[in-house]
């Protein structure tokens, strides 16, 4: 198969749909790469590394989606994109289309096949392509809210881990899954007192059983919460109701009982967030304040690494783009119910249910279209 690597045009993206390494692993597998000038210069994957992977360089996206029969991106194509994308085209990219009424139309309009990295399932319900991003925000947000803590970024002025003789910062996460688990890991290891809440039992017994006696973790009742967040020098929310809006588990009374300088860090912000008083903000403004403490709320995280996001992602998606490209995708549609979950549009039919209740558009069942 004729796979197409675009350079990102959505604002301040860098991430690439392929890094050189995949390219040799799609390479080594009989498949030719055309990889756009420049896609991974930003973030260190030079024109000469894809070459010797394998790929060739081409001047523009128009020659990439002019010539590819699979087009490997990051974010849902933008209108310019789009115009190009050609019917029988497989798109295999993050497409959150049940909040893009605009793209979805534009998708059904061209005949393309469009695979969303972020509803492609596991068999335990999970969603693999989702979670290396989780990872990614779970791990920053230790290191975005150790800096905000920092005196001259208006934080407590306070050193997460202590020093010998001087108490370690006292850190809480809200909701203890992939994000979670990973923020409470970096703490952890920055030497914090640590507390993750969660509302799952199977789940405070996974966590038990991996923390040990390294972090406190416990059911996230009212009480808990509150006592816990009030104490905190640095607050994580990294809650998730798959499909819903973010609880807002911390209201605005209890942040005004925070302390001054206290750091929240709300990963859960792509959901609404899940403090009363978070509001989304961006990498190039990552930060304000409410009442004293200082929110950190970017919706976007691992586009601050993208470099390691880029490679992350691509260990997820590589197995799922190596059986679209060996068996074509109706072939590894067919024999991939997981994979099939993530079919979201093709031939002009929605064959997502999330996405037909949410833009009135009529469901098709995938099978049926296959
Ligand atoms: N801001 C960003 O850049 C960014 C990046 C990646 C992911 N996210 C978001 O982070 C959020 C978390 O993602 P995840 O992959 O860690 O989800 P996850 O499903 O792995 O974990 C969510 C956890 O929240 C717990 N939970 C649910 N309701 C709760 C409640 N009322 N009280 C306490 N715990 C509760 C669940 O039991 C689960 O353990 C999602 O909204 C996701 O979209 C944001």
């Amino acid at each position: 198969m004729l796979i197409g690597i675009p350079k990102e045009i959505k604002d301040h993206e860098y991430r690439v749909g392929a890094t050189p390494a995949g390219v040799r692993e799609l390479v080594n597998a009989g498949h030719k790469v055309i990889v756009q000038k420049d896609a991974g210069s930003a973030i260190d994957f030079s024109d000469s590394q894809y070459v010797a992977a394998g790929a060739k360089i081409v001047a523009t996206a128009a020659d990439v989606y002019e010539k590819a029969e699979m087009i490997l991106k990051v974010k849902e194509p933008q209108k310019a994109e789009c115009k190009m994308i050609r019917k029988g085209q497989v798109i295999f990219s993050y497409l959150h289309l049940a909040a893009e009424p605009e793209l979805t139309k534009l998708l059904i309009k061209s005949g393309a096949i469009a695979i969303a990295f972020e509803t492609v399932s596991a068999n335990d319900g999970s969603l693999p392509l989702l979670a290396p991003m989780s990872e990614v925000a779970g791990k920053l947000s230790i290191q975005a809210g150790a800096k905000a803590l920092e005196k001259s970024q208006g934080g407590r002025g306070v050193l997460l881990g202590g020093v010998p003789g001087v108490n370690r910062s006292k850190v809480t996460v809200l909701g203890g899954g992939v994000s979670g688990t990973n923020a409470a890991k970096v703490a952890v290891g920055m030497g914090a007192d640590v507390t993750i809440l969660d509302k799952s039992l199977p789940r405070i017994r996974y966590l038990c059983d991996i923390f040990g006696n390294t972090a406190n973790v416990i059911y996230a009742s009212l009480e808990n919460i509150e006592k816990n967040v009030v104490e905190s020098d640095l607050v994580v929310g990294a809650v998730l109701i798959p499909g819903a809006a973010a609880p807002k588990l911390i209201t605005k009374q209890m942040v005004k009982k925070m302390k001054k300088g206290s750091v929240m860090v709300d990963i859960s912000i792509d959901q609404g967030g899940c403090f009363e008083t978070s509001k989304p903000t961006s990498h190039s403004n990552p930060t304000y304040v409410t009442d004293g403490v200082v929110h950190y709320c970017v919706t976007n995280m691992p586009g601050a690494v993208a470099r390691t996001s880029t490679q992350a992602l691509e260990n997820s998606t590589l197995p799922f783009t190596l059986a679209l490209a060996n068996k074509g995708y109706r072939r590894a549609l067919l024999d991939d119910k997981n994979l099939r979950n993530g079919l979201n549009v093709i031939d002009g039919k929605v064959t997502y249910k999330a996405v037909s209740e949410a833009l009135g558009h009529k469901f098709v069942e995938a099978e049926k279209v296959l």
